[in-house]
């Protein structure tokens, strides 16, 4: 027989973890008993079983783990790097960081000068939610801008909607933190969206670095570095939508 090396988990985190259905989904479908265990109908929705031997099937079909290739990793973008693949400048991308991941590709974009976290993966699906507008994942934007502070005003249209020539933007969370520094949190993601937010309002974005994509933080990353994400992490990116 095999050894299991893993705990048994909950059915529902693990049909979750594998990226084949929410938390919720899996409870309808235990109710509906349409899943089974080692042959076994489920009926129980606390379920545990061993990740590493456990049969599921729901509906009379085998599921297996859609996420075991899956790989996500968070980059601190320096300045003066491309967020993309190549480039036909010869300008330095972010694939002069990538020696050893050659299959994964940025999840959206940062601006030539913008520093910060950029998620990359080989997950062209994820990737995909991730940026949806109907997930309006948030984004935060440490800004440091020229031109003076923003009035209570400008910060109350700022974070309302402003009117660039895309169209009015989302509402939004500004909030200064003094020495001209700005906290801006973004749920939409247009092109240089933040520096024409503050362009709107005559003022200029002297430094533009990402802190946080969804739930993942840039931490103390240094630039020029990349980490795995944690399985936490990666669910907790998930639950986002619900996958
Ligand atoms: N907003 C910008 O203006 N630039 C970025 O790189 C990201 C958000």
């Amino acid at each position: 027989m095999t050894e299991s090396v893993t705990q048994p988990i909950r059915i529902q985190k693990l049909l979750s973890d594998w990226g084949v259905a929410s938390r919720r989904t899996v409870e309808a479908l235990i109710d509906e008993r349409r899943i089974k265990v080692n042959g076994e109908t489920v009926t129980q929705q606390g379920l545990k079983v061993c990740p590493d031997t456990v049969k599921i099937e729901i509906d009379g079909h085998e599921v297996k783990d859609n996420c075991s290739g899956m790989k996500i990793f968070a980059f601190n973008k320096p300045a003066n790097v491309l967020s993309s693949l190549k480039d036909d400048f010869e300008r330095k991308t972010i694939k002069d960081f990538l020696k050893d991941l050659p299959r994964v590709f940025p999840v959206g974009r940062l601006d030539y000068d913008t520093t910060g976290l950029l998620l990359l993966t080989n997950d062209g699906e994820l990737a995909n939610r991730l940026l949806h507008p109907r997930f309006k994942v948030e984004k935060e934007y440490l800004a440091v801008i020229a031109g003076g502070d923003l009035s209570k005003e400008q910060l109350d249209m700022f974070s309302a909607g402003v009117p660039l020539e895309d169209g009015l933007t989302s509402p939004c969370q500004i909030t200064p933190l003094g020495d001209s520094t700005y906290s801006v949190i973004l749920r939409e993601g247009r092109k240089r969206q933040v520096k024409r937010m503050f362009q709107y309002f005559e003022r200029r974005v002297t430094s533009l670095k990402r802190s946080r994509f969804g739930s993942i933080l840039l931490g103390d990353l240094p630039e020029g570095s990349m980490r795995t994400l944690s399985q936490d992490e990666i669910s907790s990116l998930r639950k986002v939508f619900e996958l």
